[in-house]
């Protein structure tokens, strides 16, 4: 595992300002735990208080629009989540890519405002059950990331790749530590491809799928898991820091 684990709750689409009392207790534990970085990603509505309540954790956004401003009715730009306390953006979730249509270059092209305004990305990726029984994940997510991940110089400092296998998502299944293993190490592989050695070897690799505390050790023990993105798991404090519990605890071990 990584020097210091990156654990990542997304929030999805949960939360009012009730939830805040939440965001506090993560924050709180957390600073024990400063062998972790953990972050919250809650709903764009709470993302400056949670940014005032909570000051330790980091906190981002789930997504964002890929232009600077204009006229894009709902949407929200990189530069308006700097401004409302985020210092991250996830960018490219399946649920993004399946209910919004997003292509892989509409998630490079948001990446790559991300970055633009000096905040860090985190890239998702990741097969469908199909694409998995017909033995085509780690093809399926090396295109993905060929066409998803910012380009240009220092693109990869700021950067952050999550693998998330669709069908592992909310649905209490997960691949094996194995396949998890396989996946990372042939992430690592495009990485070095597109950034070259040194760049490429220092992006950090997130499993994200079902993690909860319970499977938390074996998963983040897979070859070159760098941290996880949690859901479900992340909306309560006691279930997040069961698994921000287990990350410390296998650093010390
Ligand atoms: P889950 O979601 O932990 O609820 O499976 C993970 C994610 O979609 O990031």
């Amino acid at each position: 595992m990584a020097v210091r684990p990156y654990i990542v709750g997304n929030w999805k689409m949960h939360g009012t300002r009730a939830m805040l009392s939440e965001a506090r207790a993560i924050d709180r534990a957390a600073e024990r735990l400063m062998k972790v970085e953990v972050a919250l990603a809650p709903p764009f509505t709470l993302i400056h208080a949670t940014r005032k309540e909570a000051g330790l954790i980091g906190v981002g956004s789930q997504d964002c629009h890929a232009a600077e401003g204009g006229a894009h009715t709902g949407d929200i730009s990189a530069a308006m989540l700097k401004d409302s306390g985020a210092g991250f953006v996830i960018v490219g979730h399946s649920e993004r890519r399946a209910d919004h249509g997003e292509k892989d270059a509409d998630v490079r092209a948001k990446a790559e405002s991300v970055l633009a305004v000096g905040m860090s990305v985190i890239v998702c990726v990741g097969e469908t059950e199909e694409q998995r029984d017909a033995g085509k994940a780690e093809s399926v997510v090396a295109r993905q990331l060929k066409g998803s991940l910012p380009a240009g110089d220092g693109a990869a400092e700021k950067l952050t790749v999550a693998y998330e296998p669709v069908w592992a998502i909310g649905t209490g299944r997960t691949p094996t530590v194995d396949d998890v293993s396989a996946m990372h190490r042939s992430i690592r592989q495009v990485l070095v491809d597109l950034f070259g050695d040194e760049a490429g070897a220092k992006v950090r690799i997130l499993y994200g799928g079902s993690v909860k505390a319970e499977n938390a050790a074996e998963l983040l023990a897979a070859d070159d898991v760098g941290g996880a993105l949690v859901g479900g798991a992340s909306l309560t404090a006691e279930a997040f820091l069961g698994i921000i519990a287990v990350a410390a605890e296998m650093q010390e071990n």
